[in-house]
């Protein structure tokens, strides 16, 4: 049961309407609250439990106690590892009024830390630091891991050392220099670990997480299968019998599993907008159309809008005019257009608009972090028009927005698709865009990518794509000279975008798609491979 009042303000940020009311989206209780102190594991922490059935959900630490005070069903919480030392004065601490609460609790190395302190145990800064694979024995009584464990590879990342263990509890787990890497209070159902359960790297470490849900009481209900029918019916309850969506589609994985959940809800009172402002991949514009107008019979507005968006480009090189000036242009299209169907249907109001902003938007979003790039979706619609907005994808994280649209019944070669930037070519095309420069792009683009597909490389990385950059070099082809521009190619593995590793490619077909690009691409003569991580790159080059 939750006091209804306060929970959103507590679980989702609001977002600011121009007319000064406030909408929050939120339908299910989440079993078991995740408090983040600040470690970069936390989102896996929510991943992990919800991959075992259970309905997690992230709150900053400062929000812990406000957040159990407005739900009564929570079964267990989990305290998250953090960059701090529980030793400094000013370290972020275990509220007294949680352990009141008297709920199961799941330390991770600093919330263990922080678990000990709270309890009257003692933590001290510096000594015996642990960082990467660990080895871990694990007694058999442990009831995180009943059978008990010799050399479990865990893996840790702590720098502070827990001297003395509070009252009540027991090492149930030590590597050679923490005697404390596991351990519990059987009574109260409290556990610490010094390791990262949640991380890929450790072996089992699902394992710890799963018995510390089950031995709370938590029930296993959670499946995208029912998500997907709370979301429907959480948007037919927000936008009611009468309601009009308007859903800005992009042709990307968010907004198209947005539109399809949309539209499962309230049918044709859905309409989709695409603004097509000439900066997609080959073919894109035409394959949104053909699937969603006639395969899925969705009623779509499509927007030849290149002209107006190339004219605002007009002279730009500087990347983020460029973004503002699309952004810009986007809201202009989308703004003439929903006037046009407001007077064409008077009396009918289109007030609501669907959008697809997933889980780590709205964590990241909570914690205010700096802007390094303006990113353009569909920001400054809301305001401008007066929309409420209807975000049912607000707590999923990627993969499970694939799996969701799996369930809805969209195929996998847009499911799989690698991100598109919203700005599209734009941000690939530094310097002043052009619709020549569009076209070759195109082209160049399509070689790469059907190159990965056809190698069976595609799915394995996260983004690939080609940059046409403002360079010409000389060349010799034929027995001509040439001189043309230069392509770079881009291709990262990644888990969220936040950070990046570049793609090893053999050399062998690095060289096959530089030969395929200068062969079949007019105007390219020269092919380069960007071997740049994020950080201190980013993924695109504006
Ligand atoms: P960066 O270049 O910041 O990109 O490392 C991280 C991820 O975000 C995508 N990206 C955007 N996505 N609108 C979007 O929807 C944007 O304006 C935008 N800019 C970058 C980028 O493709 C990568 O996946």
């Amino acid at each position: 049961m939750v006091n209804m009042a306060i929970l959103p303000l507590l679980l989702c940020p609001p977002v600011a309407l121009s007319s000064g009311a406030f909408i929050f989206w939120r339908f299910l209780m989440a079993q078991v609250i995740v408090a983040d102190f600040g470690s970069q594991f936390t989102q896996l922490i929510v991943r992990r439990i919800r991959e075992e059935g259970y309905f997690a959900q992230l709150v900053p630490h400062q929000r812990l106690v406000e957040t159990l005070h407005a739900i009564d069903d929570v079964k267990a919480i989990i305290l998250s590892g953090g960059h701090e030392s529980i030793t400094a004065a000013d370290a972020p601490r275990l509220a007294e009024e949680v352990l009141q609460k008297g709920l199961p609790v799941l330390g991770i190395c600093y919330g263990a830390q922080a678990l000990v302190e709270a309890e009257g145990g003692r933590v001290l800064a510096g000594a015996h630091r642990e960082f990467g694979k660990s080895h871990v024995q694990v007694s058999p009584e442990s009831i995180l891991y009943p059978n008990g464990g010799n050399d479990l590879v865990l893996w840790m990342s702590h720098g502070d050392h827990i001297e003395t263990l509070p009252e009540g509890y027991t090492a149930r787990g030590h590597t050679e220099t923490s005697p404390y890497a596991l351990f519990e209070n059987a009574a109260k159902k409290r556990f610490g670990v010094l390791f990262h359960p949640e991380v890929a790297h450790s072996e089992e470490g699902s394992t710890f997480l799963r018995n510390f849900l089950i031995h709370s009481g938590c029930v296993p209900d959670w499946n995208i299968g029912l998500h997907q029918a709370q979301a429907i019916a959480e948007i037919q309850r927000q936008v009611g019998t009468e309601g009009r969506v308007l859903c800005a589609l992009s042709g990307g994985v968010d907004s198209s599993v947005t539109a399809k959940l949309v539209h499962e809800a309230i049918g044709d009172r859905l309409v989709c907008v695409f603004v097509d402002g000439g900066t997609m991949r080959l073919g894109e514009a035409e394959q949104v159309a053909t699937q969603f107008r006639d395969a899925f019979q969705i009623p779509l507005i499509v927007d030849d809008a290149s002209d107006y968006f190339l004219e605002k480009l007009a002279g730009l090189t500087d990347p983020e005019q460029k973004r503002k000036a699309i952004g810009g242009a986007f809201i202009d299209r989308f703004a003439a257009i929903v006037a046009d169907l407001r007077e064409k249907t008077p009396g009918v109001d289109y007030a609501y608009l669907a959008q697809g902003t997933l889980y780590p938007d709205v964590i990241e979003s909570a914690a205010g972090t700096m802007t390094i790039k303006s990113h353009h979706n569909v920001g400054g619609l809301p305001e401008k028009l007066g929309f409420t907005l209807v975000e049912p994808l607000r707590m999923l994280f990627k993969d499970e927005v694939r799996a969701l649209g799996r369930s809805l019944g969209l195929p996998d070669s847009l499911l799989m698709r690698h991100p598109f930037p919203g700005p599209g070519l734009a941000i690939r095309i530094p310097g002043e865009v052009t619709r020549d420069q569009c076209d070759l792009l195109r082209l160049v683009d399509d070689v790469f990518v059907g190159l990965l597909i056809e190698h069976g490389l595609f799915q394995k990385i996260w983004q690939a794509f080609a940059v046409l950059l403002p360079v010409r070099t000389t060349g010799v082809m034929g027995d001509a000279r040439s001189y043309e521009q230069v392509v770079a190619l881009r291709a990262v593995t990644a888990t969220d975008g936040m950070t990046a590793r570049v793609y090893p490619f053999a050399p062998e077909f690095l060289e096959a798609v530089s030969t395929r690009i200068v062969n079949t691409v007019r105007g390219v003569n020269r092919v380069v491979y960007d071997i740049t991580s994020k950080p201190p790159a980013t993924i695109e080059w504006e």
